[in-house]
């Protein structure tokens, strides 16, 4: 069975755009492949948090990721502090990555501006840390909303250096990357991703937002200049956007959804897309709130941690004899 990896970052609850980008994929692909999902606190830590939000965030995570329909019988979850393979192999993979590289990524490039000389270096050394993480599992595939693209070219490049220099230990991971869904713009400025930390939260639909606040979002997010539901991303990205939201909340396709809307107008569109979008977190909510304050929680980050280390320090163990870093007895 070829292996999956992929990791989310605990820097704040997670959006409606992680949602259909990344983990909505694992539960369809969790079935076919064995699968290891990370709540990546290393990551997050390349930008300041706070303690305490950190550890709850963390946490809600862990929980999201089971309430969206990943089995734990199927799937691998654990915390990426938990697992020290990843910051010992990200320190290998810092040495073999160059700074040029490391400075060319756009989300450095975006992440640093605007912080003078405080630039922390965990954002320069970021991508590096993120190729070990999918590295040490022997990793296929890669599944990714868009914005992950380059960083996962990179780590292809990385394991290739690696393997050219030191002989074959690294398996080279495929990105896959939806086909509708890879890039949920914000509501309110559809030139511009979906984030968890964009500080105007009428921007993103969060996946612990309860009804009122979704319906008012919706109806509150930004449209084109014309009346018409048509789906083009160029000339109409906000009603775009919308279509690509209410075709992967509904199951129905974007054309099937034109043809729906065809002659109706915004205010009916954006309430029958906030009933969809509603009718897709309402079963989420209630397993979250089943499962965040369970003991069962912390058993399953448990065993997830245990399997995780075992594989990952065979891994770690093969780099680092090839590099000549393990002793000779
Ligand atoms: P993060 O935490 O920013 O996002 C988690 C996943 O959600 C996807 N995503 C989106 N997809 C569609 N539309 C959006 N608006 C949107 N916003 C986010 C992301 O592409 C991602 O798949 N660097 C990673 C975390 C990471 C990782 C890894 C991923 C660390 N190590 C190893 C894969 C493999 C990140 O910051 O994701």
């Amino acid at each position: 069975m070829a292996t999956i990896f992929s990791g989310i970052q605990p820097s704040g609850i997670i959006t409606l755009g992680n949602y259909l980008g990344a983990m909505k994929q694992f539960v369809e692909l969790q079935d076919d492949y064995n699968c290891y999902f990370c709540i990546v606190n290393q990551h997050a830590i390349t930008v300041p948090q706070d303690p305490s939000t950190l550890r709850e965030n963390s946490r809600r995570l862990a929980a999201l990721y089971l309430a969206v329909g990943l089995d734990p019988s199927k799937i691998t979850l654990f915390i990426q502090s938990e697992v020290p393979a990843h910051a010992k192999l990200g320190w290998i993979m810092m040495c073999t990555a160059y700074l040029g590289e490391l400075e060319r990524m756009t989300q450095f490039k975006d992440k640093a501006q605007g912080r003078g000389e405080a630039i922390p270096g965990g954002l320069l050394v970021y991508p590096p840390l993120m190729a070990a993480d999918i590295l040490l599992y022997n990793t296929n595939l890669v599944p990714v909303g868009d914005d992950q693209k380059q960083h996962l070219e990179l780590t292809r490049d990385l394991a290739e250096r690696f393997n050219k220099r030191y002989g074959e230990v690294f398996t080279i991971p495929e990105i896959r990357v939806p086909k509708v869904g890879a890039r949920i713009m914000s509501l309110q400025d559809p030139g511009k991703k979906m984030s968890k930390s964009d500080p105007n939260p009428g921007g993103f639909i969060s996946m612990l937002d309860d009804e009122k606040t979704i319906v008012q979002k919706v109806k509150r997010a930004q449209t084109d200049s014309d009346n018409q539901i048509h789906y083009n991303p160029e000339e109409k990205p906000a009603i775009s956007n919308l279509l690509s939201i209410y075709s992967l909340c509904s199951g129905k396709s974007i054309d099937e959804l034109e043809q729906q809307y065809q002659g109706v107008g915004y205010g009916q569109f954006k309430s029958d897309l906030a009933e969809a979008i509603l009718q897709t977190m309402r079963p989420i909510q209630q397993r979250f709130n089943e499962l965040y304050h369970s003991s069962a929680l912390d058993d399953i980050l448990d065993q997830g941690a245990e399997k995780a280390n075992s594989v990952a320090n065979q891994t770690l163990q093969k780099v680092e004899q090839a590099m000549g870093m393990a002793r000779s007895r």
